[in-house]
């Protein structure tokens, strides 16, 4: 059989090059609105699509953003929405250099069997969808699949349905020239040790990359979004950062074949100094011998202080900005091994 190849494959290996550039790494944007009201309320801030518009302008116009950030995943309100003057912000990613990107998936659901598990939707429609998010500049497009350690979970069932779904959107993006940002997320929550939490995302990511295998997804034009291998939240003993970075990049480099276009870390509720200290590590200690480059697409671990910062009066947009920059900042040292302690000191 002869291998099948997008049409788009050359776009799509340069795209997941870009988005993982030495340096860079990607803002996401695309909190859902139920989700970004929830985090505004936590800070005092309004949610209406008019405060939603300002607060994502705010940090895509943030000065000196495109120096840290390639890329920028938004929301489907959004990637419709403009700026005071009327530009697009896609357009306003664009001439900084920044690569607009879409969530595509439509949300994680219960799924039957009354374990607390999810089971992540979206495909219907995707072709068309993709279709005109591409006409409208997004380039990459992401897909969160969610994946809980508890009591006699995850099931093997749960991994599968979520691994094939993945898979399927993959190869969707892929036909449209869009790279898939596939994020198989183990989540941080519950009393779960790191062993625990490494067996599954072992678990996980093997079985994601079996079925993107059967899709024919070409991994050059994938971007995988993963959580680190850490401690439950509420562990009893959290392991430290060293342990977190190398327990995460073994359990990459086990799993996750050299041909991939890059690898991008969410910061899945961890705090933000924290976030950065982890992403250092790795690549402190493992980045001459991982085949792809590692980098950060964090919402909170970015955005928390700025938010902090805007949201009671939505009035100090220059210094939210300037602590969105920060962490952006902070996060590309990181993503080169080169942050350190006297870095957060020094703001
Ligand atoms: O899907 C999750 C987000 O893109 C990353 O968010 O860094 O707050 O976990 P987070």
């Amino acid at each position: 059989m002869t291998a099948y190849v997008p049409q788009h494959a050359e776009e799509l290996r340069e795209t997941a090059r870009a988005m993982v550039a030495p340096g860079k790494g990607v803002v996401a944007l695309d909190e859902s609105n139920a989700t970004c009201t929830k985090r505004f309320e936590a800070v005092g801030a309004q949610s209406t699509a008019e405060t939603r518009r300002q607060y994502r302008q705010l940090l895509i116009t943030a000065p000196e953003a495109e120096k840290y950030i390639s890329g920028a995943i938004l929301f489907d309100e959004t990637i419709r929405q403009s700026t005071d003057d009327g530009k697009t912000l896609v357009k306003a990613l664009q001439e900084r250099g920044m690569i607009p990107g879409i969530k595509v998936d439509t949300g994680a659901k219960d799924m039957p069997g009354g374990r607390g598990e999810k089971m992540t939707e979206g495909l219907d429609g995707l072709r068309e969808r993709l279709a005109e998010y591409y006409q409208m500049g997004a380039r990459f497009a992401k897909w969160r699949a969610v994946i809980t350690i508890g009591d006699g979970i995850p099931t093997i069932g749960c991994y599968k349905a979520n691994a094939h779904a993945l898979a399927r959107y993959a190869a969707l993006c892929q036909e449209a020239g869009i790279v898939p940002m596939i994020e198989p997320e183990v989540l941080i929550d519950g009393s779960h040790s790191i062993e625990h939490c490494r067996e599954v995302t072992e678990q996980n990511l093997r079985i994601v990359f079996r079925e993107l295998a059967e899709q024919e997804v070409m991994l050059e034009g994938t971007v995988l979004k993963t959580s680190m291998v850490i401690s439950g939240l509420k562990a009893p003993q959290r392991a430290g950062v060293v342990e977190v970075a190398d327990r995460t990049v073994e359990t990459l480099m086990r799993c996750v074949p050299p041909a991939l276009g890059g690898v991008v870390f969410l910061s899945g509720g961890q705090g933000h100094v924290e976030s950065s200290a982890h992403l250092n590590a790795m690549n402190q200690r493992w980045a001459d011998r991982t085949p792809w480059n590692m980098t950060f697409s964090y919402a909170r671990a970015l955005q928390q202080p700025a938010l902090d910062i805007w949201g009671p009066d939505n009035s100090k947009v220059a210094e939210a900005q300037k602590a969105f920059v920060f962490r952006a900042k902070m996060n590309s040292l990181a993503s080169r091994g080169e942050y350190s302690e006297a870095h957060e000191k020094a703001a």
